[in-house]
């Protein structure tokens, strides 16, 4: 669908662009999540080809998950947010193409070079340096569009949900470029810049912030425009959004070390993190706080409204693994968590129960907008997405609760003369039916994203251009 181009319009076409591809790389991603759950269950699944193997695979669904899906949901939304909250439109109509078409080859040179083995092998940054510096020259360019635009702004305040965007782009700049210092040896193999521990600390600092910056921050940008938007209240406060932020920010920053706990880091290193960590729980439930009570006066709507439903569903969410996280940063409660899926759980506490449900909502709430449709096609379905992406997440993450505690606990069982209780495969084996329960969670929540499909393909046939030229015609007051 195209709309004519005018200086006096949104460019929605971007965010059109960037909005489908997230359904799309949605359901690839988490398509490849339930295969690889589903390799964990019936081993057989890795056909003895190293290509498919869930090695190779595991690293395939992480980046199309947080950075084609994630990623295309945050530059679709924040595209978006920008334009309306500056009453607006983007700086620059090439440059932003170029973030999507550059940003859409990335992840095909993802989707190619990882089953093919190649990597650096560092968590979240495999992609090799050809790849690496490309996705490094879009997030620029994308940093420019962004932050080009807020500069051309209408309005006098800069709205408090760009002040999550920016922070979620300058920040994955900054980490991305110096955790990828390397050098190459060839065309399709680098060595890191750094080594040792030390090569260990950037990584995780990197690591973690990919987390509080990417799924975190970004999203809570999301959260600060569309929450207010669906439940048709002002944001609850407006002061604490501004408390919280430079707090989160602020903190985020040093509590990479508690994913190296009982390493060769220094333990003053650790322990930092731990303590900062714990901190973290006052921002990060500063920002769940602001957005339900955002809902005061409005909590009736709940009842009629799934896409408000995704949205505070989110919130619960991320309420809970911003109170999981802080927990198992402490070194005591980390000595049985490492290793074992009660990670694997708590990451999909964010990862689906936050990053999916918020994305989701908001594209449930933005899809007519972009294409001059009053509704989504069927809210009945938005309300089926809403069960299954529900019962698949909470099924996720009750099932790795308890495969993570069981394995802790039989890990560190001993006898009385020193020898261990259970042995390895012991463990693996009282795995079993949780792994099952895990890839029939996943299998429901990736069902959800089909319905989506559907319906988000009805919508846009039945878009009306002229509707939609009109949608995005800039009014010059009162817009966002
Ligand atoms: C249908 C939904 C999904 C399923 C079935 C699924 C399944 C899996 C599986 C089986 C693993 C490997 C676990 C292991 O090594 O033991 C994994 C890892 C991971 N997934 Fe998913 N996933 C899904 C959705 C998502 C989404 C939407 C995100 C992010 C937005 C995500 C982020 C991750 C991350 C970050 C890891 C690595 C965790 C770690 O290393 O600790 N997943 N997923
Ligand atoms: C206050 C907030 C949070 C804190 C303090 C925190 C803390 C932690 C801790 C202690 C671990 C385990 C490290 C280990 O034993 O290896 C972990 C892992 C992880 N968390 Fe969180 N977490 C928080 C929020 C979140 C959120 C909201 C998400 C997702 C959106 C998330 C995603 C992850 C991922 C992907 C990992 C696995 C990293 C890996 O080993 O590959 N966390 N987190």
């Amino acid at each position: 669908m195209s709309t004519a181009i005018s200086p006096t319009a949104y460019n929605y076409k971007v965010v059109r662009q960037f909005a489908i591809m997230t359904v799309v790389w949605g359901i690839l991603g988490m398509g490849l999540g339930v295969f690889i759950a589903s390799q964990l269950v019936w081993p057989q699944l890795n056909f003895d080809l190293p290509w498919t193997t869930f090695g190779r695979l595991r690293p395939l669904h992480t980046n199309l998950v947080i950075f084609a899906f994630g990623g295309c949901a945050l530059f679709a939304t924040s595209y978006y947010v920008v334009q309306r909250t500056c009453q607006t439109r983007l700086i620059s109509d090439g440059l932003a193409a170029f973030t999507f078409w550059g940003w859409q080859a990335v992840i095909v040179g993802a989707i190619i070079s990882l089953p093919l083995g190649y990597t650096t092998t560092k968590e979240y940054a495999e992609l090799e340096w050809p790849i690496a510096i490309l996705l490094a020259i879009v997030w620029v360019t994308y940093a420019v569009v962004f932050f080009g635009t807020i500069v051309k702004r209408k309005t006098k305040h800069i709205y408090v949900g760009n002040w999550f965007y920016g922070a979620f782009i300058l920040v994955t700049a900054m980490l991305h470029i110096v955790n990828h210092a390397s050098l190459p040896v060839n065309l399709f193999k680098s060595y890191s810049a750094y080594s040792g521990a030390t090569d260990a600390m950037i990584q995780w600092w990197y690591g973690h912030n990919a987390v509080g910056f990417f799924l975190t921050t970004g999203f809570l940008g999301m959260m600060y425009y569309f929450v207010p938007k669906q439940a048709e209240r002002p944001i609850y406060s407006y002061r604490l959004s501004i408390v919280h932020f430079w707090a989160l920010i602020t903190l985020y920053i040093w509590a990479g070390p508690h994913h190296l706990h009982y390493t060769a880091l220094p333990d003053w290193a650790q322990s930092l993190g731990m303590a900062m960590s714990i901190i973290l729980l006052a921002p990060s439930w500063g920002g769940m706080i602001n957005g339900m009570m955002t809902l005061s006066g409005a909590w009736h709507k709940l009842r009629t409204d799934p896409i408000l439903r995704f949205l505070v569903v989110s919130l619960a969410f991320y309420g809970m693994s911003t109170f999981e996280g802080p927990m198992m940063a402490i070194k005591t409660v980390n000595s049985l968590s490492h290793y074992t899926d009660w990670t694997i759980g708590h990451v999909h506490a964010g990862a689906l129960g936050w990053v999916a449900m918020i994305s989701i909502g908001a594209l449930y709430h933005m899809i007519p907008k972009l294409f001059g449709r009053a509704q989504m096609h069927s809210v009945g379905l938005i309300n089926t997405h809403f069960w299954l992406a529900t019962i698949g997440t909470v099924l996720y993450i009750a099932s790795m609760w308890v495969n993570g505690i069981t394995q802790g606990l039989m890990w560190r069982a001993i006898n009385d003369d020193g020898t261990l209780t259970y042995s390895f495969v012991e463990a693996l084996q009282a795995s079993h039916p949780g792994y099952i329960v895990r890839a029939l969670g996943g299998a429901f929540f990736a069902a959800g994203m089909l319905f989506m499909a559907y319906n988000v393909w009805r919508t846009v046939r039945a878009s009306d251009p002229a509707q939609a030229e009109a949608a995005a015609k800039i009014a010059v007051v009162g817009a966002h």
